[in-house]
Order: C-alpha cells, then sequence, then structure tokens
C-alpha cells in the first residue's frame, strides 16, 4: 500500500523528519510560498507548520486529502482552527514541548534588557570601552506583573522568585489556587497589575481579547519607568502605544522576542537602545526543538493510522493517562452510537447521555462526541470523525445532553445511558465494560441483556413461549450461521421477549426473511454490525 504523504513548510528537527521518513511520504519544504503551496497541497495527508504557514480557509478549501495539521510549537494563531473542524482536520500542537525554553528567553530579555546587556555588546564590538551609558537596574525586591499565568507565565513565576522579587499575576481563567501554587499575589484586573508593577511581562494567548490589551490607556495606568517584555505573540503590547511610551520615557526598557508584523525588519521600535529584540528565538534552543520535532512527527504519525493523538487542539484536552482509561469508554460509546439509525430509519431530535459511576472523574465530552460519531457514521460515512462529529450533530439539529452521576444505579461500576429520540421513536441503550474490558450492551429499551458489541448482532423480538428460541437456532445452524453467544431477555413472563445473538458469519437477507418467518417471531430480525 501507498505511504501516506506529509508536507512540512517551515524548519523542524531532524530528529522530526527521520521519525516522519519511517512511515510517511516526506516532502520537506522549507519556506515553500504560499502559492505553490496552494497548488500542491492536494496531494498531501498531512501538513506540518510552525508559526508562518497560514492555514487558513483558501488552503484547507484546496486541501482535499489533509487529515490532520501538525503545529510544530504552541501558538495556533496561524491556523483557522473553526475551519480545519468543519472540514474533518484534525489540529495538533506540541504546547509543552517548548515551555522551558520560552520561560527562559524571558527571564534573559528580562535581564538583558534592565542591564542594556545587548546595546553595551554593540559598543564594545565597535571598540568603545564605556560604562556609563549602560547603567542598569537591579531585579532584586522589584514587583513583576506576569498577564497570563498558564504554563509559560507560571514557570517565568518560580524563576522570577528565586530574584527576590514579589510576583503578582493578572489571569481571570485560573483558579486562586494556582496563583497560590505559584507565589504569585492575584490581581484581579489588569489595570491593578498595571498600577503595582516594575516589570510586566505577557503571558497569554493572541487573540481578540489579548491584542493590543497593552494600550496607550494601559500604559498610562503603569509606573514611570516601568520595563516590559514581550516573549508571547506580538500585538499583545500595542507597538504605537510602546513606541510613544519609549520616547516619552514611561517605558524604560522593553524586551521584545515577538512582533505584529514578523518577519519584524525596520521595526521602528530597534531604534532605541532600550529596546532588545530577538528574531521570535522563544523556542529556538536544541533541547526544545529536538522535542517539538519529535513529538508533532510521533502525532501526525498516529493521527493518519487512526490512533488517538495527545495534544489535539480541536478535541477535549486530557492526559495521556486519563485517555488510555477513557479508550475502551470511547469505542463503547462509539459503538452504543451506532445502534439507532442500525435500528430506526428515522431522524434524530433528542439525545440524553448520562455517565455513571468513577467514570465522571474524567474528561466524559469524548465520550459524547465518539456516540455522536457512532451514531452519525452510518449515514455519513467516513464525512464524520471526532473532530467534526459535535458540529454535524449541531448541522442535523440535534440536542444532545449530557449528565453525569456518581454512583451507578446498576451493578455495573460504570456506566453509559443513551436516550435517542424522535417524534415517536425511541431508543434507550445502556453498556459498560466487560471484564475483559470489552463494549458490552446492558440494556436496550427496558430490556436487561449482556451482548458484546462485536462482530454481527442480530436482534429480534419474540413470543415468550416455548418453540419459538429452538426453530430460530436451528434455522440459523441450517444456513450454516454459527452463534458464539445469545442472550433472551423479557419484562414479563409470557409476553414479548427480545433476543441479541452474537453470530460469527453475516446473516444474508434470505435468512434473515427466513428467520423472521418462524412462529414467533415478532418481526424482522435486524442484522446489526459493530
Ligand atoms: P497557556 O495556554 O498555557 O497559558 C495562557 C494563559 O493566558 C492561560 O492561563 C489563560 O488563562 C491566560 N489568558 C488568556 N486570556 C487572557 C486574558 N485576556 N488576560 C489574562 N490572561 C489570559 O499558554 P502558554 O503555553 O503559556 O503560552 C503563552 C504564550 O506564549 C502564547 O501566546 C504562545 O503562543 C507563546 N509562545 C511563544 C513562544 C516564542 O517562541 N516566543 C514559544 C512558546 C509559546
Ligand atoms: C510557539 O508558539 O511555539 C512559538 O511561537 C515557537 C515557534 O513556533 O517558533
Amino acid at each position: 500500500m501507498d505511504k501516506k504523504k506529509v508536507i512540512v513548510s517551515e524548519r523542524i528537527a531532524e530528529e522530526g523528519i527521520t521519525l516522519l521518513k519511517k512511515y510517511l511520504e516526506v516532502d520537506y519544504r522549507e519556506g515553500i510560498s504560499r502559492e505553490e503551496l496552494l497548488a500542491i497541497i492536494d496531494q498531501y495527508d498531512a501538513l506540518i507548520v510552525r508559526s508562518v504557514t497560514k492555514v487558513d480557509e483558501e488552503l484547507l478549501q484546496k486541501a482535499s486529502r489533509l487529515k490532520v495539521v501538525g503545529r510544530a510549537g504552541n501558538g495556533i494563531d496561524n491556523i483557522n482552527v473553526d475551519v480545519c473542524t468543519r472540514h474533518g482536520i484534525l489540529v495538533a500542537n506540541t504546547p509543552d514541548s517548548n515551555t522551558i525554553s520560552a520561560a527562559e528567553q524571558t527571564i534573559s530579555l528580562l535581564l538583558s534588557s534592565c542591564r542594556n546587556t545587548a546595546w553595551a555588546n554593540s559598543y564594545l564590538k565597535r571598540g568603545t570601552w564605556d560604562r556609563k551609558p549602560f547603567r542598569g537596574i537591579e531585579l532584586y525586591g522589584k514587583t513583576a506583573g506576569i498577564v497570563g499565568l498558564g504554563r509559560i507565565g507560571s514557570m517565568v513565576a518560580t524563576r522570577l522568585k528565586a530574584f527576590n522579587m514579589k510576583v503578582i499575576a493578572y489571569d481571570p481563567y485560573i483558579s486562586d489556587q494556582r496563583f497560590t501554587r505559584y507565589g504569585t499575589e492575584k490581581k484581579a484586573t489588569l489595570e491593578e497589575l498595571m498600577q503595582e508593577a516594575d516589570f510586566i511581562t505577557v503571558h497569554t494567548p493572541r487573540n481578540e481579547e489579548t491584542m493590543h490589551m497593552i494600550d496607550e490607556k494601559m500604559l498610562s495606568l503603569a509606573k514611570n519607568g516601568v520595563r516590559v517584555v514581550n516573549c508571547a505573540r506580538g500585538g499583545i503590547i500595542k507597538e504605537t502605544a510602546l513606541l510613544a511610551a519609549l520616547k516619552s520615557g514611561k517605558v524604560a526598557s522593553a524586551g521584545l522576542d515577538v512582533f505584529e508584523k514578523e518577519p519584524a525588519i525596520n521595526n521602528p521600535l530597534f531604534e532605541f537602545n532600550q529596546v532588545v529584540g530577538t528574531p521570535h528565538l522563544g523556542a529556538d534552543t536544541f533541547e526544545a526543538q529536538k522535542r517539538v520535532g519529535e513529538n508533532i512527527a510521533e502525532q501526525v504519525i498516529m493521527a493518519l493510522k487512526g490512533d488517538i493523538v495527545p495534544n489535539v487542539v480541536n478535541l477535549p484536552t486530557m492526559l495521556t493517562e486519563e485517555l488510555q482509561y477513557l479508550k475502551p469508554y470511547i469505542t463503547l460509546a462509539e459503538k452504543m452510537g451506532s445502534i439507532y439509525y442500525q435500528t430506526e430509519k428515522a431522524p434524530v431530535g433528542q439525545i440524553e447521555l448520562t455517565y455513571s459511576g468513577p467514570i465522571t472523574r474524567n474528561e466524559t465530552e469524548i465520550l459524547t462526541i465518539a456516540f455522536l460519531k457512532g451514531l452519525l457514521h452510518p449515514v455519513m460515512d467516513e464525512k464524520v470523525n471526532y473532530i467534526n462529529a459535535r458540529l454535524m450533530a449541531e448541522d442535523r439539529e440535534i440536542k444532545v445532553y449530557e449528565r453525569k452521576e456518581e454512583q451507578s444505579p446498576k451493578r455495573y461500576k460504570n456506566l453509559i445511558t443513551a436516550r435517542v429520540k424522535n417524534n415517536g421513536h425511541q431508543l434507550d441503550v445502556a453498556g459498560t465494560l466487560s471484564r475483559a474490558r470489552q463494549p458490552l450492551l446492558v440494556e436496550i429499551n427496558g430490556y436487561e441483556t449482556e451482548a458484546n458489541l462485536e462482530g454481527y448482532v442480530i436482534m429480534v423480538e419474540n413470543q415468550d413461549r416455548p418453540r419459538v428460541i429452538g426453530p430460530f437456532t436451528t434455522a440459523l445452524g441450517d444456513k450454516g450461521v454459527n452463534i458464539a453467544s445469545m442472550k433472551v431477555a423479557r419484562k414479563v413472563k409470557g409476553e414479548t421477549a427480545i433476543m441479541l445473538v452474537n453470530i460469527d458469519n453475516q446473516a444474508n437477507d434470505e435468512v434473515l426473511e427466513r428467520l423472521g418467518a418462524i412462529d414467533g417471531i415478532l418481526n424482522r430480525p435486524r442484522l446489526l454490525k459493530f
């Protein structure tokens, strides 16, 4: 079979390329032009980018084979994740692989700008020995303000504590415990942080809310002689406002790794001696690039194999261990979802999912996505996947409700219960894992049963009386269909019962017709495939 194809449009570590080549056909096209990428993207199953390649609607419209976009790095502001999701394209990044390097670069820019290191260095190398212009300031005893106390912000906080600084932080999206854990004092507003800090460093993503969040108004609140660092994304500190504040002396120095327009050439900020700039080098260490390259290669390979990928941006985030634990439940939910359209020929209006037992301590959103994928697969085939299942359900105006309960109501420790509804049609199913951690259907429309959700299963209603099951199994045997296991269930003695029969080989239409004609069988048996 032909190998799947990946195009790598920006520089990644050799280790990553070597790994990709083991499994895929690799086109390493560092710096490929936009025009050329647009012209050839339809040949690839995967695309690996860093921060320069724009993965937007125009590119994605042409990317007819694309299944995965790998971001070798952290920020995803160059990728239109919503459009990827709509196209069912998985987006993965490597958020933890370069955080240490970015945090260290932040400290380096802070120290360098406070001690005029880069400026003094350029003097010295030009043959001037002078100390007067370069007198700096200490960090010791001063207050650092961190905006965004996520992965990098928190690492910066712990490092700044080692300089005996007071660290304050503003991040409206994290718990109070996180501020305490990193030895920071929480500030309820950005204004408060601006007023109190001697140094300000930003570590948020760039988005509509954070673009230009430190503007003229915010800088006017700051202490005179405040020092700023941006090692996150260009524009979080508005460049024109910074320029004016440097001119007026409001801002004493700036350390900048990122710029509103990159590559940043002739940026007016470079005219200031008190600005230290680097060309987006936050993640550029040997260690980080090796980790990033290998990590993104692994994830792209996993995605193309259909394995569950750890850092998917357009799926709920989970730890690897959590994912491993949930994996068989994901399979269970998907198989349960697939039952509806195999038994009913009517559109779905509403789905109620209940997760019961210790499983609820985990990210159950992925189970709901799996259920929806399973539900829609029989009617949409390959067009639906984990990435777009929720959107596809929304498009079909299917309402989805989820509930969690700590205790399972049944004897099974963990239980997934689903009610799929539409006018006049309803399907109730409940499932769990067998001792061998295989998916097991334990209830269907109020009948308690136990059927392995594996291979082919015949489902049929019958009268609960003698001389029905015997002729039924004999008829299967006569047609060469072997029964692997079978469960008969009823609600009331002597009324309607249900049979779920796991068979080893497919029963064709003729067999199903024949089974349906047996006296006491109440409807044409349905053959479910799992
Ligand atoms: P993260 O997602 O772990 O943390 C971001 C934090 O910002 C979160 O805690 C979030 O709650 C907070 N936040 C979001 N909006 C906010 C707002 N309006 N006000 C205050 N806080 C807000 O991200 P991270 O991994 O720490 O990365 C931080 C930034 O660094 C990103 O922009 C990333 O792209 C960038 N980065 C740059 C380099 C580089 O080479 N310079 C390298 C790696 C990461
Ligand atoms: C990132 O977001 O990871 C950084 O911008 C690093 C990079 O891609 O160079």
